[in-house]
């Protein structure tokens, strides 16, 4: 959630032309020929993610240097080819190869552009499993994002930021980098003694020797490539374990404490609440990171654990949380859904304001509905927003979430409520789509929905009346 989002403030959208990205040659899963191609087939980014394979798991054992801020690294995938391979690819962006091996022969490698172009010496056959092994080195730098937000391994004053959405994972390590494709993951991160590393999942270890501390996390369900994180800093660390039997890790830079306290508190009763409307949490880990990254200007819902750039308020806490049923643990397929995401996201706030002594959701609607035909809030409807800057921008947020609420009035509370938990249920651990959004909604309710979709999600303007 960006920073000027989470004060409702009306944000000044760059209606900047939708990137061209779509027609410059969106890829399809699989070229022939037996080589797995450049990306996922997604038309708004589409160099990101790989045809020909799905990855299981990947093994990251990484050192970081905060003084130097080199990165010396080894990432292991276990991978499953769904077609023959003699050559494929992953994505990674600067850094320097210096070895690779499938496996456990060495195998030939190119880099082009943010492609890892790989040849095995025996092409793995479809349906096989493989390994694939790669040794790499260098300083990991951000991309921009076409909003000007940096993406990816961000450097600090004491160590990095390490948010991937939608396209960073590859800065920092070798990916199928596309939320369709899953896994689970292992890291071993060596920092610096006094500094602290907080990835996904559960802290399996912690060791100090020779100067340096080496924490090993573990996310054992599936998680898409830019949801993982590496953050490292000067922090301190809190562990505890809900009623619930919820793994709990905050991490706070002691710049933010003080005012990340009281909110950070919050976080078992705003799980428990959650998982009242939406079923029970996804995950068997949770917590927070608190990093003093002023010019981040975003926290990112990083699975099990969100990443903050500075002190959240409870309403940014209550929005990344919620990404953990919608986004984390039902992932989208293609990025024009974004609104899953984020209207979803956005709604928790909503439902929380209304169930905690704030303004009810139909106050919150009413008063985005009130705004003039002119402003951002109806640039351009939230369904298929384009790549760009608009894919974080307030239609998605706002009109997404405002979606959810013509959808909640017109199938009744009873309904609506059965529907979110629906959705974070069927689909738990996997993906979803709109349509299937749609379908099921119409299922539950017994009503038709797609124009009430179409008006809220796809057609241009403000839409003419609620
Ligand atoms: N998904 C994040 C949220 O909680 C926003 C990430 C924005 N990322 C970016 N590169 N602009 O809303
Ligand atoms: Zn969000």
């Amino acid at each position: 959630l960006r920073r000027q989002q989470a004060r409702r403030r009306t944000a000044t959208l760059a209606t900047v032309p939708v990137a061209v990205a779509a027609l410059l040659g969106a890829t399809g899963p699989a070229a022939p020929g037996g080589t797995g191609g450049p990306g996922a087939g997604d038309p708004y980014f589409p160099l990101s993610g790989n045809g020909g394979y799905h990855v299981r798991h990947y093994g990251l054992t990484l050192r970081y240097d905060t003084g130097s801020r080199r990165l010396d690294a080894t990432a292991v995938l276990t991978a499953r080819a769904t077609q023959r391979l003699t050559r494929f690819d992953l994505d990674l962006k600067g850094l320097t190869v210096t070895a690779v091996t499938v496996d456990h022969r060495a195998a030939a490698f190119r880099r082009d552009g943010q492609e890892l172009v790989i040849t095995p010496r025996r092409a793995p056959r479809a349906g096989q499993r493989f390994r694939v092994e790669v040794a790499y080195h260098g300083t990991p730098r951000p991309v921009t994002d076409p909003d000007g937000s940096p993406d990816g391994w961000i450097p600090t004053d004491d160590g990095a930021f390490v948010a991937g959405e939608p396209q960073g994972a590859m800065t920092w390590f070798p990916a199928d980098n596309h939320p369709k494709d899953k896994a689970s993951y292992d890291f071993t991160i060596t920092v610096p003694r006094g500094r602290t590393a907080v990835a996904n999942g559960v802290l399996l270890g912690q060791r100090t020797a020779h100067g340096r501390t080496t924490f090993r996390w573990r996310e054992s369900r599936p998680m898409a490539a830019y949801l993982a994180t590496a953050t490292i800093g000067t922090f301190r660390t809190e562990r505890y374990t809900t009623h619930d039997g919820i793994q709990v890790y905050n991490a706070v830079d002691a710049r933010e404490a003080r005012a990340a306290a009281p909110v950070l508190k919050q976080l078992p009763a705003v799980l428990k609440w959650e998982s009242g409307l939406f079923g029970p949490y996804p995950f068997r880990a949770a917590g927070s990171i608190v990093d003093h990254a002023p010019d981040v200007g975003y926290a990112l819902e990083t699975q099990t654990r969100p990443l903050y750039d500075s002190a959240p308020g409870l309403e940014t806490l209550v929005h990344e949380t919620a990404h953990q049923w919608f986004g984390d643990s039902v992932s989208l397929t293609s990025w024009k859904d974004i609104w899953l995401n984020e209207g979803f996201a956005t709604y928790a706030e909503w439902l929380y304001a209304e169930q905690h002594a704030g303004d009810s959701a139909q106050r919150t609607f009413a008063a985005l509905y009130a705004r003039p035909a002119s402003d951002g809030l109806w640039a351009y409807p939230p369904g298929d927003p384009g790549s760009g800057a608009r894919i974080f921008g307030t239609p998605v947020y706002a009109r997404g979430a405002m979606a959810l609420h013509e959808l909640r009035r017109a199938v009744g509370d009873r309904d609506f409520f059965r529907i979110l938990r629906a959705w974070a249920t069927v689909h738990r651990g996997g993906h979803g789509t709109t349509a299937q959004f749609v379908r099921l909604a119409e299922e539950k309710s017994g009503k038709q929905l797609q124009g009430l979709f179409h008006t809220w999600l796809y057609a241009a303007g403000k839409p003419n009346s609620p």
